[in-house]
């Protein structure tokens, strides 16, 4: 397991924009503001803030009441920051694509999955530009600019190599494999971006990406396997493993990352959710192009 060295620091990157492209740099920066150490993974994890001070026999009955507060500020932050981060991103789902969507329908993707009308061309755009951007989350985490991107490597969840076999079966079908287009370079490029400045934000982008895929975007495989590939499984959609245990496994390890994290950093992950949908929303879109 990789593990961050605790580092004591005064800055937080949230506060202070910096562009810093070297490891021995990230380590120092990504540590949360005003607390004595943090080593994430593979080290003594810092406990949560009520806790610490119970364990320190502090002021318990005070404390307890600050966090009974704030599990009723943040939705789904009893069960883990993984809640908070569904929560809000069912939120910006439209009622159309799920039930606990909020959103109203403002562009063709965001109409039921059921009242889609995709083509074999459009479809093609949309797996060419998923592959770069799996392609640029895999490369990410085995980088590991920020030491703990390496927990999330080989997660069972990576999509990267089964993209890569069914354009090979489009191709044997004789079908043209496009180069990648704008929303899928420009997205890819932005994680790239964030990954080396902004790892909250970063880690919201890898939540969205790989659980989406896992639920909604099994029902568009599903739907457009039988509307135009003759019900055709592709790879894309299958995992090895289970998927169900495969999610938890890193439902766990967000969990755990996000346990370090400050309030601040917590909420800047959560805002990024918007961006999130925006970049997916227009490569969903391709399918319909
Ligand atoms: C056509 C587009 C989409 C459809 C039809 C769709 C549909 C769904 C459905 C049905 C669920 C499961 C809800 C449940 O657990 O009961 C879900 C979950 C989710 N979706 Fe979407 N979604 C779409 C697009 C997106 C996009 C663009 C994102 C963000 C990039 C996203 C992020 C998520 C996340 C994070 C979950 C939670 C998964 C989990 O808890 O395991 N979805 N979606």
């Amino acid at each position: 397991m990789a593990s961050l060295t605790p580092i004591f620091h005064q800055r937080s990157y949230l506060y202070e924009a910096q562009s810093v492209t070297r490891q021995s740099q990230f380590s120092s920066s990504f540590l949360p503001r005003n607390l004595p150490s943090w080593s994430g993974f593979g080290g003594i994890s810092r406990m949560p803030l009520r806790m610490e001070v119970a364990a320190g026999g502090g002021v318990p009955v005070v404390e307890a009441t600050t966090a009974e507060k704030q599990k009723k500020r943040y939705p789904g932050e009893a069960k883990g920051f993984v809640e908070e981060m569904r929560f809000v991103a069912m939120r910006l789902h439209t009622r159309e694509q799920a039930k606990e969507g909020e959103k109203e329908v403002k562009s063709p993707e965001e109409k039921s999955v059921m009242k889609w009308e995709p083509t074999v061309e459009g479809y093609l755009r949309f797996l060419v530009d998923s592959k770069l951007v799996y392609d640029t989350l895999e490369r990410i985490v085995d980088n590991a600019a920020f030491p703990f991107y390496a927990e999330f490597r080989n997660t069972g969840l990576e999509r990267s190599e089964k993209l890569a076999k069914d354009l090979e079966w489009f191709k044997e079908q004789g079908y043209a494999i496009p180069e990648p287009s704008s929303p899928g370079v420009d997205y890819a490029q932005y994680l790239v971006e964030l990954s080396e400045k902004d790892p909250p934000a970063f880690i919201c982008h890898f939540y969205n990406v790989y659980f989406a895929h896992s639920a909604g975007g099994r029902m568009i495989g599903r739907k457009v396997a039988k509307q135009i590939l003759n019900n055709k499984d592709l790879e894309f959609y299958k995992w090895d493993g289970d998927l169900s245990q495969l999610l938890q496994n890193v439902r766990d390890k967000l969990n755990q990352v996000a346990e370090g994290w400050t309030r601040e950093e917590k909420d800047h992950c959560l805002e990024e959710t918007e961006k999130s949908f925006k970049c997916s929303g227009e490569i969903l879109r391709l399918i319909l192009s």
